[in-house]
């Protein structure tokens, strides 16, 4: 496995390689999550890329980009079947502060991008950056950060991006709790109570199941997160699975749920039919 920590080491370590690369971007502290991205794209190209980089456009101010949990060495070690890991300084992937800007349209300014105004402007530039750099057949992305992948289609829809995107279902620990780099943030009790998110969603799930109405199954769900001890509620909506739009009748739709423990902000999501 060889390790690039710039373009052209990228460049230069990608041109041996023949046949189809698939790309799995990643900020790090890699946990089972990230390696089924990396599984899925493995089953699927002849060569794959991760990068590891904690890209700071897509912070706010007050965010955690300085305490980012980082690990390259760690990282690594839990690699298997990659051929090359980009791992970028900031001097390396922003050489200067961009001139252009991927703008990432409206659906960029709902749910995520509400609380976090610029995060889905940072993250299409550094995607696109490192899209160009790899020319991936494919990149793998979790349907962990549903509106985030939405907007990555758009973006290779909208900008005739050479490659396809492939979704992975959200990996869960056996307590139902998504798993997220940022969880390692949570003490054993913030633990059980982040339980909440995923537990609010299977139960608006549950009403859709029977039947249920879209605000009855939001309602349901809503009811269940804003009880829980130690969460603090940012959103939870029914929204249009391709839109991201409120979903009001019936059809596809997404819980989807941003939620405080403590001083950590964790995100969820789960499908439900409506009708
Ligand atoms: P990061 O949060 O490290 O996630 C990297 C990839 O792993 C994303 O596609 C994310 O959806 C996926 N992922 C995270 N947790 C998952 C889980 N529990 N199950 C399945 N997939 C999961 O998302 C980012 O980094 C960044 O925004 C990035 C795309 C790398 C751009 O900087």
């Amino acid at each position: 496995m060889i390790i690039a920590t710039t373009p052209a080491q990228l460049i230069e370590a990608l041109k041996p390689l023949h046949g189809d690369i698939g790309l799995v971007m990643t900020m790090g502290a890699l946990h089972e999550g990230h390696l089924s991205l990396v599984e899925a794209a493995r089953a699927e190209s002849d060569h794959v890329v991760v990068s590891i980089y904690v890209n700071p456009l897509q912070f706010g101010p007050g965010e955690d980009f300085d305490a980012y949990p980082r690990d390259l060495e760690g990282d690594v070690a839990k690699l298997d079947g990659v051929d090359v890991v980009f791992a970028p300084t900031d001097e390396a992937m922003y050489p200067r502060n961009p001139l252009v800007r991927i703008d990432p349209g409206p659906v960029a300014t709902v749910l995520e991008g509400k609380t976090r105004p610029t995060h889905f402007a940072g993250v299409l530039q550094v995607v696109h950056k490192v899209f160009n750099l790899v020319r991936p057949h494919a990149a793998w992305f979790g349907q962990k950060d549903a509106q985030q992948l939405a907007l990555i289609r758009t973006m290779v829809a909208d900008l005739n991006m050479p490659l396809d995107i492939r979704a992975v279902p959200i990996k869960r620990e056996s307590s139902g709790l998504a798993m997220s780099s940022r969880n390692t943030y949570l003490s054993q009790t913030e633990k059980e109570q982040a339980l909440a998110l995923s537990r609010a969603l299977e139960a608006g799930k549950r009403v859709a199941l029977d039947g249920g109405s879209a605000s009855q199954t939001l309602a349901v769900a809503r009811e269940s997160l804003t009880h829980a001890p130690g969460v603090k509620m940012d959103y939870l909506e029914l929204v249009d699975r391709d839109t991201f739009m409120p979903l009001t009748e019936s059809g596809n739709g997404l819980l989807v749920t941003a939620a405080w423990v403590g001083s950590t902000r964790l995100i969820d999501n789960l499908e439900v039919v409506i009708g």
